[in-house]
């Protein structure tokens, strides 16, 4: 279960952006879904504010029901949610060959939960991308409190124009970051995508931009646990108690009563309804395997360009 309690929840609710903005800023987000009259050129014009908006608006929340690390996981039946998170971060770490010592980007990091794991696990040095500055520097943070703050760190950056020269990293890595990508319901809304789009596409992309790919699979097709389990209201886990459907209920409540007194800001209650969409809409996207967040690639730089 994650560390952040409900002050750091109700604290947290809009990020940067100033406690009596935070209204206008949900209905602003809003308004760039479809289901709101927004247009697809305009979300993808404006994807910046979109994300860093939906980004600073649910940051607080994602650390209380889901922990550090903002992403899904295959998952062995036994195995809880946590060790599933960690274990695929591990997988990335072995699949990409890393040796200690190493210079490791992370694209699209969050706060950095999966970097500081994927740090320790394989002892190199990880900088994280991330164009929100309220993540980045909860991000610091948390690195500060594992002890990796002397290895890792944190670039504000769009990852559609990275800063860095070519070769500055021995490997790249992403976790379900790059769906944030501009060109390219329920789930786009209540997860700040632009427009999501299809694995073969993805797979296309990585082609045409001339990256041999070694290999890739959808992960959602075999795990023995459906990646969509934690946010299933007909499944009840102890350990993972906030992402159930009690769990959210008190979430709720809790956030409606903050709201009330005051220690959360106007407008928290309208972001935790917009993520009470999204995991509905996630996990019936996942019933009816129109959608995985788990489709894992691996691809590298012809021989002649990695030099
Ligand atoms: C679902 S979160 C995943 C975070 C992290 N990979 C993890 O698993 O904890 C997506 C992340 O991508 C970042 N992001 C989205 N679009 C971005 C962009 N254009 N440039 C840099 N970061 C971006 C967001 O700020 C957020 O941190």
């Amino acid at each position: 279960m994650s560390k952040a309690g409900a002050l750091d929840l109700a604290s947290g609710v809009g990020g940067k952006i100033e406690k009596n903005q935070v209204l206008s800023a949900v209905e602003k987000y809003e308004k760039y879904h479809a289901c709101y009259g927004g247009e697809e050129e305009e979300r993808k014009a404006n994807y910046t504010d979109m994300f860093n908006k939906y980004y600073d608006l649910v940051t607080s929340f994602y650390e209380f029901g889901w922990g550090e690390s903002f992403h899904f996981a295959p998952r062995w039946k036994g195995e809880s949610f946590q060790e599933s998170i960690k274990r695929l971060q591990h997988f990335l770490a072995l699949q990409l060959g890393v040796k200690p010592g190493q210079k490791v980007l992370d694209v699209g990091c969050g706060i950095g939960g999966p970097l500081r794991e994927f740090a320790r696990f394989s002892s190199t040095s990880v900088t994280g991308l991330n164009n929100n500055e309220y993540q980045i520097s909860r991000g610091k943070e948390l690195n500060r409190i594992a002890g990796v703050d002397k290895t890792c760190d944190f670039v504000k950056a769009d990852f559609m124009k990275m800063p860095f020269s070519d070769n500055t990293y021995d490997a790249v890595y992403a976790i379900q970051a790059t769906c944030h990508a501009p060109d390219a319901a329920e789930i786009e809304i209540g997860d700040g995508l632009p427009d999501i789009r299809s694995t073969s596409k993805c797979l296309e992309a990585l082609k045409q931009a001339g990256f041999e790919v070694i290999w890739e699979k959808d992960f959602a097709v075999d795990s023995p646990l459906p990646w969509y389990l934690p946010l299933d209201k007909s499944h009840f886990s102890l350990s993972n108690f906030r992402q159930t459907a009690v769990g959210r209920f008190l979430t709720k409540n809790l956030v409606v009563a903050l709201e009330f007194v005051g220690l959360a800001p106007k407008g928290s209650q309208r972001v935790h309804d917009f993520l009470e969409t999204a995991a509905e809409g996630l996990v019936e996207g996942g019933k009816r395997e129109i959608f995985t967040p788990i489709y894992f690639f691996l691809a590298r730089k012809p021989e002649s360009d990695s030099q």
